[in-house]
C-alpha cells in the first residue's frame, strides 16, 4: 500500500525494515486507527508535520478573518451582518481551537504567531485574494468554506486525538458558512441583472484560487505521502480537489453560473468531471509573497499583535503576581 502511495505522491515514506522498534509500534497503531494522544510517543516527523499543518489551518482561519471582515460594515441588511459576525467570529474560534490542538504538541501559541508573523509559516493562499463585492462574500462561503469542508470532513478521522476533535467541531460550523454562502449566490444569480453579473463576476475570480487551496497536483505535493502513511491527510490533494470540483458544477449549473473552464466537461467512462489544472505557477507566486493581498494581510495581523501588546503583558504580570502568591502561601 505504502509503495503505491509513494507512486501516485511524489516523496518516499520510510520503509517498515529501516523503522525503530518504537517506530514500527507507533505506524502500527496508526494503522489500526488508534488515535495517537500528546503523550504518548510519536515521531519526531509525526510532530512536526503536525505542528506545521495544525498551525498553517489555524493562521489560515485567523487570517481568513480579514476578507470576511472587511464586509461587516458594508452587508446590505442587518439579517446578512448578523450572519456575517457570526460567521467570522467562529472564524476566530476555529483558529483557538487549533492553536489548542497544537500547543499539545509542545510549542506555544506566541511561538506559532512569530513564526506566521516571520513568515517561517503559512497560511491559505486563498485569503490573499481580494472581496471586492459582496456577491464574493456569497463565492467565499459557497466555495472557500465548500473547499475548506471537503478537506476537513476527513482529517475529523486523523490521527492524532486533540487534532480530530478539533476537526469534528469546526466542520459543524463550516457546513453553515458554505450554505450562507451559497444562499447569498442564489439570491445573487437571481436578482436584478446587475447582481447575475456580479455573482458570475464572483465565481470567475474564485474559482482557480478555490482549486489552489486543495494544495500542489499529487506528483509536486511534498509532505502527502508520509503524511498519508501516518493519517494526518487522509485524501491526497488531487483526489480532495477532483471532489470538490464534482460537487460544485453541479451547484453552478443550478445557479445558471458558467465555470470560467473552456475544458470543463462530464466523462462518462470516469463519472467525473474533467476540468483544467489552476495556474501554479501563480500558486507559487502566492506562497511567496507575492499574491494581490499578502502584504495587506500581514500588516494587518501585525498590527493587530502589535496592539495587542498591552494585553498579553497585562496578562502575564497578573498571572506572575498569582503564582508569587501561591508560592507565599
Ligand atoms: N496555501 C498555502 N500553502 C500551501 C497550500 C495552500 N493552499 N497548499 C499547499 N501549501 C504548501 C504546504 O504547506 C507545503 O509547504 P511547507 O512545506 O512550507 O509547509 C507546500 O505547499 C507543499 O504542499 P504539500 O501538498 O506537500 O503540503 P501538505 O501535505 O501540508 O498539504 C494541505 C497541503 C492540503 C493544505 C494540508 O496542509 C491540509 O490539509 N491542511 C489542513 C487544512 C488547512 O490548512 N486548511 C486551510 C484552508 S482555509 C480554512 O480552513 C479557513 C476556513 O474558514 C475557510
Amino acid at each position: 500500500m505504502y509503495a503505491q502511495m509513494v507512486k501516485s505522491t511524489g516523496q518516499g515514506v520510510k520503509p517498515r525494515e529501516d523503522m525503530s522498534p518504537e517506530e514500527r509500534h507507533f505506524q502500527d497503531r496508526v494503522d489500526a486507527n488508534e488515535k495517537i494522544e500528546p503523550k504518548d510517543w510519536m515521531p519526531d516527523g509525526y510532530r512536526k508535520t503536525l505542528i506545521r499543518q495544525i498551525a498553517q489551518h489555524a493562521h489560515s482561519e485567523v487570517v481568513g478573518q480579514l476578507p470576511e471582515g472587511n464586509w461587516i460594515t458594508r452587508a446590505p441588511t442587518l439579517e446578512r451582518k448578523a450572519i456575517l459576525l457570526a460567521k467570522v467570529q467562529d472564524e476566530a474560534g476555529h483558529g483557538l481551537y487549533l492553536y489548542c490542538a497544537a500547543e499539545t504538541l509542545g510549542i506555544s501559541r506566541d511561538e506559532l504567531t512569530e513564526k506566521l508573523l516571520d513568515g517561517s509559516m503559512k497560511y491559505s493562499s486563498i485569503f490573499n485574494y481580494p472581496t471586492l463585492t459582496w456577491a464574493d462574500i456569497g463565492a467565499v462561503g459557497w466555495l472557500v468554506d465548500g473547499a475548506a469542508i471537503m478537506n476537513q470532513v476527513p482529517l475529523q478521522r486523523t490521527s492524532y486525538g486533540p487534532y480530530s476533535r478539533a476537526m469534528i467541531r469546526i466542520c459543524k460550523e463550516e457546513s453553515f458558512h458554505q450554505r450562507q454562502g451559497f444562499d447569498i449566490m442564489m439570491k445573487m444569480a437571481q436578482g436584478t441583472e446587475a447582481q447575475r453579473r456580479m455573482a458570475q463576476d464572483a465565481l470567475n475570480r474564485f474559482w482557480y484560487p478555490s482549486l489552489m487551496m486543495f494544495g500542489p497536483s499529487d506528483k509536486d505535493s511534498v509532505h502527502s505521502a508520509q503524511s498519508m502513511a501516518w493519517k494526518i491527510k487522509i485524501n491526497t490533494n488531487d483526489e480532495l480537489r477532483q471532489k470538490f470540483v464534482d460537487q460544485t458544477v453541479p451547484q453552478a449549473h443550478y445557479l445558471g453560473l458558467t465555470v470560467p473552464d473552456d475544458d470543463l466537461r462530464f466523462n462518462d467512462e470516469t463519472g467525473h468531471w474533467d476540468f483544467s489544472e489552476p495556474d501554479w505557477s501563480e500558486f507559487y507566486e502566492v506562497l511567496k509573497g507575492n499574491g494581490p493581498c499578502n502584504e495587506e494581510r500581514m500588516a494587518a495581523r501585525r498590527k493587530a499583535w502589535d496592539d495587542g501588546a498591552w494585553v498579553r503583558e497585562g496578562l502575564m504580570a497578573h498571572a506572575g503576581k498569582r503564582s508569587h502568591r501561591t508560592a507565599a502561601e
